[in-house]
This record gives structure tokens, C-alpha cells and sequence, in this order.
């Protein structure tokens, strides 16, 4: 059962107090005769059980603290186990419990096995933070004085479809197919980018986070049935060591666009992401959290 603060209403809970067609034909009250009705439901972080994907270092990790300092189980994963090190013993510092997988999340049987194995040493889960990926930044084609001076690899065009989306879709299919077969309603939250809108020099990247947020709506309406919601965050310039990988000429010139006149925290990507999971009435929808600029 998902963990949720249910409105008085709500005798069912696996729907966490939300309104029913049966609700509606029996004449639940209109707007303003209930004060039922401004209640908020929110699902309990406490005691759930959260998968997250690329939670070595960067959002990932950030988001494993956040979610591990309210008291959510964790399931990290990462490429490598080593890896989780750090995020694995931060985690339990604060007193979550966490533990670490290795599983690269564009390899469908691996997938699979790992989500298998986080149902049996935790009972169940109850979310998914769909969120490692990778950069292979460059032009579509590069050139200089009418000669071609490079094009953007088949190589780094499928290796970044492969884990941003491939990988995304493969999570949110076993995540919803666990969620599904459990009987254990809940949520799925997608990292997308401020850069699916299409950004200079990602044309892989670009698609696949614009991806990420068709699969967001996609998903959102096909798994409400369920009672399993989905959204996405699109960051904008977060500090991160994917952002430090950047060319300082190319990240100087973006962040000098930021009204915000900063780059955003980890630790401001990890608190949207426990808002989408609280808020029961948040489905199908891309937060931007990008300091107001846009590509
Ligand atoms: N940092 C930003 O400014 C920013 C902006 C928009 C979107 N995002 C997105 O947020 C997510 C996290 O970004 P970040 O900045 O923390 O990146 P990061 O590079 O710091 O961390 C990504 C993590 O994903 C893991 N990973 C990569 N490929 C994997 C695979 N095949 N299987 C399992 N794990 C894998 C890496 O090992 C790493 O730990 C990414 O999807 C990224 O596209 C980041």
C-alpha cells in the first residue's frame, strides 16, 4: 500500500482519498459545501520504498538524501555498486535505509533482475526517479570555409537515445509493471531537460529528454487506472559534475542567460522532485526548475 495522508473521505487506500466516478453519481458535495474538499492529499514520503536511477553523484544522489532524510527507503542504482558508495553511506548516515545495485539502465534484462531484486529485499516499492543519463554533446555537422569539419557519430547519437530515453523507458515499464503486479499504487518521476526544447549542439540529447516528456504524458494517462502517476522536472544549468563537464566557454555563455543569475542546486531539483511525489493531484506534467531561462 502506498503510504499517503488520506482525506477523511477516502475509506479505499489504495486511492489516497482521490474522487471516484462513483463519488461524482453520488452527489459528493460541490465546491465550497465540504471543507473536505480543501484538504490536500499528499502521499507520504515516510515508508515508502523509492527506486532511483544514477544516484552515484549529481541529482540522483542529491534527490537520495532528500528523500532519504524524510524517511523514504532507498534502492540506488548506478552503473557500478563502487560507485554508490558515498550516496550508500550518506544515506544511511541520516538513517534511511538504503541499499546500492549495479545495473546499467539501457540493458533490459538487467533491469528487469534489478528490479526484481529490490522487490525482494524490500517487500515492494512505491516510486521511480527515472533519472540517470549521459552527454555526448556536438553539432549535427561542423564546418569551416564550405568544408565539413565533423558530424555528430552514429555512435553518440545512440549511445545517449540508449540510456536517456531507452534507459527511461525501460525503468518506467518495470517500475509500472512491479507497481501494477504488487497492487501497490505510486509514482514515477522522469528527468527531463529544459533542452528538450532543442539546444544547440544536443540534437541527441534534445530528443531524447523531449522524449522523456512525451513518455511523461504518455504514461500519466495510460497508468492513472492504476493509480500511478507520473511527471518529469526539467532542469535548467544545475551544479552538477555532468555541468562541470561542459566547455567553460559553452557553460560561461549559458549561465550568463540565467535571469536568476546563478546555476541551480542538486539539493533545489531534489526538493521539486518531493513535491511532484507529495502532491496527489500533480499527474502527466514537466516542472521547470530553471531560474527563468529558456533555450
Ligand atoms: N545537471 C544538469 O544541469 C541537468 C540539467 C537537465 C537535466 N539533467 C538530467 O538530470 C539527470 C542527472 O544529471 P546529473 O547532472 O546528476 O548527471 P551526472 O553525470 O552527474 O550523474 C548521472 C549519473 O547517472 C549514471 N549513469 C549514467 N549512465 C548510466 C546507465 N546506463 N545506467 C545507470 N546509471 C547511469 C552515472 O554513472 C551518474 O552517476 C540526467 O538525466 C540529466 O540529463 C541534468
Amino acid at each position: 500500500m502506498v503510504p499517503c495522508r488520506r482525506s477523511p473521505r477516502s475509506s479505499n487506500p489504495a486511492f489516497c482519498g482521490k474522487a471516484t466516478s462513483s463519488d461524482v453519481r453520488s452527489g459528493s458535495p460541490a465546491y465550497g459545501e465540504n471543507s473536505d474538499l480543501e484538504q490536500a492529499n499528499i502521499m507520504n514520503i515516510s515508508d515508502s520504498t523509492i527506486i532511483i536511477t544514477g544516484a552515484a553523484r549529481g541529482l540522483g544522489a542529491a534527490v537520495a538524501r532528500h528523500l532519504g532524510s524524510a524517511g523514504a527507503k532507498l534502492a540506488l542504482i548506478d552503473l557500478t555498486a563502487d560507485s554508490l558508495d558515498a550516496t550508500l553511506s550518506a544515506c544511511r548516515n541520516i538513517g534511511a535505509d538504503a541499499r546500492a545495485y549495479a545495473c546499467n539502465v539501457a540493458d533490459e534484462s538487467a533491469v528487469e533482475q534489478t528490479f526484481a531484486a529490490v522487490v525482494d529485499d524490500f517487500g515492494s516499492f512505491n516510486g521511480l526517479v527515472n533519472n540517470a543519463g549521459i552527454l555526448r554533446d556536438g553539432m549535427l555537422v561542423k564546418a569551416k570555409d564550405g568544408e565539413i569539419a565533423s558530424r555528430l557519430s552514429l555512435a553518440d547519437w545512440q549511445a545517449v537515445i540508449d540510456v536517456n530515453l531507452t534507459g527511461v523507458f525501460l525503468c518506467g515499464r518495470e517500475a509500472a509493471t512491479g507497481m501494477v503486479r504488487l497492487g501497490s499504487p505510486g509514482w514515477i518521476v522522469n528527468m527531463s531537460s529544459i533542452s528538450r526544447a532543442g539546444n544547440f549542439g544536443q540534437s541527441n540529447y534534445s530528443a531524447a529528454k523531449a522524449g522523456v516528456a512525451a513518455l511523461t504524458s504518455v504514461w500519466a494517462k495510460e497508468l492513472a487506472r492504476h493509480s500511478i502517476r507520473v511527471n518529469a522536472i526539467a532542469p535548467g544549468f544545475v551544479k552538477t559534475e555532468m555541468v562541470a563537464s561542459m566547455k567553460p566557454e559553452a557553460l560561461a555563455r549559458m549561465a550568463a542567460g540565467i535571469p536568476a543569475g546563478r546555476l541551480c542546486t542538486p539539493e533545489e531539483i531534489a526538493h521539486a522532485c518531493a513535491y511532484l511525489i507529495e502532491n496527489d493531484y500533480m499527474n502527466g506534467r514537466v516542472i521547470e526548475i530553471d531560474g527563468g531561462l529558456r533555450l
